[in-house]
């Protein structure tokens, strides 16, 4: 398999599409260390399941991203868990509209710290363990970072500086790690953003080529193929059906 051996943090992936990353990267052989930050329940129930199948090959880690201290204390944690690391996903994220007016410095923390501080603080902790590797960095970004969602200026800004964070590290971290990003459209609706509003969903699925949302499992396929191509650093993947195309 693909990643016999190695070993993968994924934060925030107690759920949804970080869940999703966390039960294909296990199925191809990863070692896992899922984060998680208030989802005890459905971080342990995930790591049981997958525990049930491999023995002993999935821990969880629990940690608040806004908190400074906790960043590189999870990063010590993770590579102490298998006592390597080869793959860092940047998946935990904070959601939610910030009218201008409205805007506090609570916001602002809440948005940039999970979408950007902590991606950045991660990478640089993980990366002497990842350099022993070989390995990969990917930060779970957004269309929205490339062409700007109404309300939503902090959420934007945080995922555009999480791209330019990908392309920096890329040079960076270069030849012993690669770094890139997935920059999905409409996968999973949001609690915060059109879920259970048939009407705003369907003016979202109008803009899109395809004329679909996407799923979950076109996500795992590009980390899978990001992965699993060593000659690929510094990229972004847009899987949205082709909305993106529709912004210019
Ligand atoms: N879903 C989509 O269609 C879509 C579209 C575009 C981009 N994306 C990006 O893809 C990634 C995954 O999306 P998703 O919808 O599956 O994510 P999500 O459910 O909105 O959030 C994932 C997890 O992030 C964790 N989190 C948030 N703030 C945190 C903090 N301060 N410290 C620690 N953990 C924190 C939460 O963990 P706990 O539950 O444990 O608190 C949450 O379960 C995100 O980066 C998102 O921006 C998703």
């Amino acid at each position: 398999m693909l990643l016999t051996g190695k070993s993968a943090l994924i934060t925030g992936a107690a759920h949804r599409l970080g869940a999703k990353i966390a039960r294909t990267l296990h199925e191809n052989g990863a070692n896992l260390i899922i984060h998680y930050r208030h989802s005890e329940e459905a971080a342990k129930a995930l790591a049981k399941q997958l525990n049930d199948i491999r023995n002993e090959s999935v821990r969880i880690l629990q940690a608040d991203l806004n908190d400074f201290d906790a960043v590189s204390q999870l990063a010590d944690s993770a590579i102490n868990a298998f006592n390597r690391l080869d793959i860092l996903i940047n998946n935990a994220s904070e959601f939610h509209p910030t009218p201008i007016g409205s805007i506090k410095l609570k916001h602002w923390e809440a948005i940039m710290n999970s979408n950007c501080r902590a991606p950045l603080f991660l990478s640089q902790a993980c990366a002497p363990a990842l350099r022993q590797q070989n390995g990969v960095i990917i930060n779970m970004l957004d269309i929205y970072a490339s062409a700007p969602l109404l309300n939503h200026s902090l959420y934007c800004s945080a995922k555009a500086a999480s791209q330019m964070l990908v392309k920096s590290l890329a040079l960076e971290l270069s030849p012993e790690i690669r770094v890139s990003g997935i920059a999905p459209g409409a996968i999973l609706w949001a609690d915060s953003n059109n879920k259970g509003d048939p009407e705003a969903q369907q003016a979202i699925l109008r803009q899109i080529p395809l004329q679909r949302s996407g799923d979950s499992e076109s996500i795992a396929k590009a980390v899978l193929f990001i992965i699993d191509n060593d000659y690929l650093t510094g990229e972004i993947i847009r899987i949205d059906g082709g909305r993106l195309l529709n912004s210019f």
